[in-house]
């Protein structure tokens, strides 16, 4: 017990020196100075370091981030692509404010960045949020910061870093995957947002979307299937005219999270444990064979239990049931009654779903569910609708047109109403004594006055 308490007293120790002797380095850069190998820039209150390194056993030399605690936890790379050979970089800032890694023998320019104004007084600053920084003299607001790393992300969310969209000038922050753990350069996977349509998150190989985190419903995205309150980040989706982006916050100051992008496309979630002075690999979202976006092809519902997984919606059947029943759900499924359009569709409800791609759909954030569902009806080509948001009891219209894909069954999903032909909207009835036609389709309303008599009647009308 002794022994233990005084293991903990000394991690202490260690922890504030380290603290101490970080935050007493030096935070900024001016044109005049300059960083070179060997050398670090700490951030203010300590938690970050900017520096050389080289991945893994790479012999390559590398202007990063690492968190200060866990020098190996790289969070962002400046040259990721042109790699220094040897210990000669060399980080400057120019009186213009652009930062430049440069090879010290030669000046050849390795890596530079970019900015839009000229600065008068141009400062370079690592923040303690793990955002390098490029201001005009005492310029705190973020806005005008003339460049920042956090626009250029790599394979690290950081709490508070924007993945998504400035619609204003266009600027797309995404992650990128490195190709190796030795290699930072891009990878194959990237984590972005499409914002056609309702925006969405997607994981991207190369061009091919792979998996999807789907759209927020103002309370998670629904693709997102951990489900457990996280105690320790909070997810924001932001989405308006200037922007469209989503971030997490940290809700314990004690406690940190990173969220990294693996080389095979696997975002994984580490939390640092102070206590054990390590990171503790808490989640992995890409999981299971249903998260792989669209494997069933259209009109279909992915089941992780079922086997096979891919279920056609009901009234539907397999396009091509050859490819179907060899596995290949591509092609998905397609209407056994085609829609009536304006006379008599109706719809048809799957609880606790993940809502399909929403790239082509339509929304309102103050309809009722009601008027969504007549907008729906009054337009041919409206093939779903629901809730917009979750919260109270569910406000604001979500409406598809044409395919349905990407649907999963999803414990905490929501209710989808999805459109059919009035035919199809009946029950299926056994009538034990036509064996030859064994299965009616008898529309729910003409159920209660079901009698034999008025079966043969409808027999003769429908069949
Ligand atoms: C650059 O290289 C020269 C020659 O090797 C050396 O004298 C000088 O100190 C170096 N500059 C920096 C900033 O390291
Ligand atoms: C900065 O550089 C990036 C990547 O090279 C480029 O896409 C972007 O347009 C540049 N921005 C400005 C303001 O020049
Ligand atoms: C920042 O502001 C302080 C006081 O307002 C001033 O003394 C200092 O020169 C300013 N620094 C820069 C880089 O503009
Ligand atoms: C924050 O985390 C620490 C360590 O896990 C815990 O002891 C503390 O109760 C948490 N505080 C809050 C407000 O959740
Ligand atoms: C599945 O079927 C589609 C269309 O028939 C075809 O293009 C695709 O190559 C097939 N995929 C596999 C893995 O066989
Ligand atoms: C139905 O919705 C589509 C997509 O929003 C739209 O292009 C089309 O004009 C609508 N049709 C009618 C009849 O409103």
């Amino acid at each position: 017990m002794q022994a233990l308490r005084s293991f903990f007293m000394c991690l202490f120790f260690l922890f504030s020196l380290l603290r101490i002797s970080a935050a007493t380095a030096l935070g900024t850069i001016t044109p005049s100075g300059y960083i070179r190998d060997g050398e670090t820039l700490v951030s203010v209150g300590g938690s970050y370091e900017l520096g050389f390194f080289s991945p893994g056993k790479s012999k390559s030399r590398y202007l990063g981030i690492w968190y200060t605690d866990s020098t190996d936890a790289v969070v962002w790379v400046a040259n990721r692509e042109t790699p220094l050979g040897d210990s000669s970089g060399l980080l400057k800032l120019t009186e213009q404010g652009v930062l430049v890694l440069l090879v010290n023998s030669s000046n050849k320019i390795v890596w530079s960045s970019n900015s839009s104004r000229i600065a008068g007084n141009p400062v370079l600053q690592l923040l303690d949020s793990g955002n390098l920084v490029v201001q005009d003299g005492n310029e705190t607001n973020s806005d005008n910061f003339l460049w920042q790393s956090f626009d250029y992300l790599c394979d690290t969310l950081l709490p508070e870093m924007k993945i998504g969209w400035d619609l204003v000038t266009g600027l797309e922050r995404y992650l990128s995957s490195w190709k190796s753990t030795e290699d930072p350069a891009p990878g194959e996977f990237s984590v972005r947002i499409d914002y056609r349509g309702l925006p969405q998150t997607f994981v991207m190989k190369r061009a091919k979307k792979v998996g999807r985190g789907g759209s927020w419903n103002g309370l998670h995205l629904t693709g997102f299937s951990s489900g457990q309150p996280n105690p320790i980040s909070r997810i924001e989706f932001v989405w308006n005219k200037d922007e469209v982006y989503y971030q997490f916050r940290l809700l314990n100051r004690s406690v940190f999270q990173r969220l990294v992008l693996s080389p095979l496309g696997v975002s994984q979630r580490f939390t640092w444990e102070y206590q054990t002075h390590s990171w503790e690999f808490a989640s992995t979202l890409h999981e299971d064979r249903c998260e792989s976006y669209a494997l069933c092809g259209a009109y279909t519902i992915c089941k992780i239990n079922n086997s096979p997984i891919c279920v056609c919606l009901k009234g539907f059947v397999p396009k091509s049931p050859q490819d179907w029943n060899s596995g290949n759900w591509s092609d998905g499924c397609i209407r056994m009654t085609p829609l009536a359009c304006s006379h008599g569709d109706g719809f048809l409800t799957y609880n606790g779903v993940k809502l399909p791609d929403t790239s082509s759909s339509w929304y309102d954030k103050s309809m009722s569910l009601e008027q969504c569902k007549g907008l729906c009806l009054g337009n041919c080509s409206c093939t779903a609708y629901t809730n917009l948001d979750v919260r109270e009891g569910g406000t604001g219209c979500l409406l598809w047109f044409d395919n349905i894909i990407d649907i999963r069954e999803f414990t905490l999903g929501q209710d989808l109403y999805i459109r059919m032909a009035a035919a199809e909207l009946g029950i299926s009835y056994r009538f034990p004594f036509f064996p030859h036609r064994s299965i009616y389709t008898i529309r729910l309303n003409s159920l209660p006055e079901l009698s034999f008599q008025n079966f043969l009647a409808l027999e003769k009308t429908w069949l």
